[in-house]
């Protein structure tokens, strides 16, 4: 695996293969790997020739009181989780090649970016569709991989290549679970030893919400009481930032759910803040 960290060098190489006509497959990181990431990275080197990923910590989607300062950065240990899964080339530019100049242009998707984490987050996912757009660009995937994990990451992203006919498929991949059932995420490590005790509630919770769905239940708010219900037997997690049955590509609550459908949360335990989120798909009922 080749370590490359400037635009030109990486298009030149993918330059190369794609005039061999062999097919590239990115999965963006921002390091701190975690076998969720593995699978992206699996997947992009097993489902094309040539399989990319990239490791930048993008200061454009960290708000001025979020950890971008404190993010953590492992190299060695990521490079090597990306060899040992067959990628060929590990983009790691620096935040000057990156933004060379000070950025004037964003972009950024109405809808599907508000509610949820752009409550909380009202600059991330511009700073997100951005920093991919850019990378889309630079790397020119015919598929890219992102994590089912970051569910409104993925949504939007897809959405994002459609209106923009960004000649790239957007994967997503299947969250990865501890045995317990909390989703894989680089925040686990903080959580307290009371608070991971109680985490698993969180998939619970979201396991039986996809459960009355399975069982009939077409009314969003009665899926989501169901959810917080559950939530509830964590005592040490605080009131939920959010709970929703949503439609799966728009995040919007229909009146009714049908066709495919995502249930979603954010509890936070003690200052970790977890999210985690399920679909299902209401046969022969299509998306209104
Ligand atoms: O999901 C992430 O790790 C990031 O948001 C991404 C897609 C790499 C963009 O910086």
């Amino acid at each position: 695996m080749e370590i490359i960290h400037t635009v030109a060098e990486l298009r030149e190489r993918l330059d190369g293969h794609r005039a061999n006509g062999e097919t590239v497959g990115f999965a963006p990181t921002m390091g701190a790997l975690h076998h969720g990431h593995r699978s992206l990275m699996a997947a992009a080197a097993e489902h094309n020739d040539v399989g990319v990923m990239s490791i930048f910590v993008n200061p454009l989607q960290f708000a001025a009181d979020e950890d971008l300062d404190t993010y953590p950065r492992m190299l060695e240990a990521d490079t090597a989780m990306a060899e040992s899964v067959g990628v060929r080339y590990a983009f790691v530019p620096s935040v000057n090649e990156m933004y060379p100049e000070e950025n004037w242009t964003t972009v950024s998707l109405r809808v599907v970016t508000e509610p949820w984490e752009g409550d909380s987050r009202p600059t991330h996912f511009a700073g997100v569709a951005t920093v991919v757009t850019k990378l889309f660009n630079i790397v020119g995937p015919c598929r890219a991989y992102f994590g089912e994990k970051d569910y409104q990451q993925l949504a939007m992203l897809r959405r994002m290549a459609a209106d923009l006919n960004q000649p790239v498929d957007v994967i997503g991949m299947p969250t990865i679970r501890e045995d317990d059932g909390l989703a894989m995420s680089s925040r686990n490590l903080r959580l307290l030893p009371e608070h991971r005790a109680q985490a698993h509630v969180v998939s619970a919770a979201l396991r039986a919400g996809i459960a009355a769905i399975d069982a009939g239940e077409r009314n969003p708010d009665a899926v989501e009481s169901v959810i917080r219900a559950h939530l509830t037997e964590a005592t040490h997690a605080e009131d939920p930032d959010y709970v929703a049955a949503v439609d799966a590509s728009s995040l919007l609550v229909p009146e009714q759910l049908s066709g495919d459908v995502r249930v979603l949360t954010a509890v936070r335990f003690g200052d970790v803040r977890l999210i985690d989120n399920m679909g299902t798909t209401i046969a022969g009922e299509p998306n209104t």
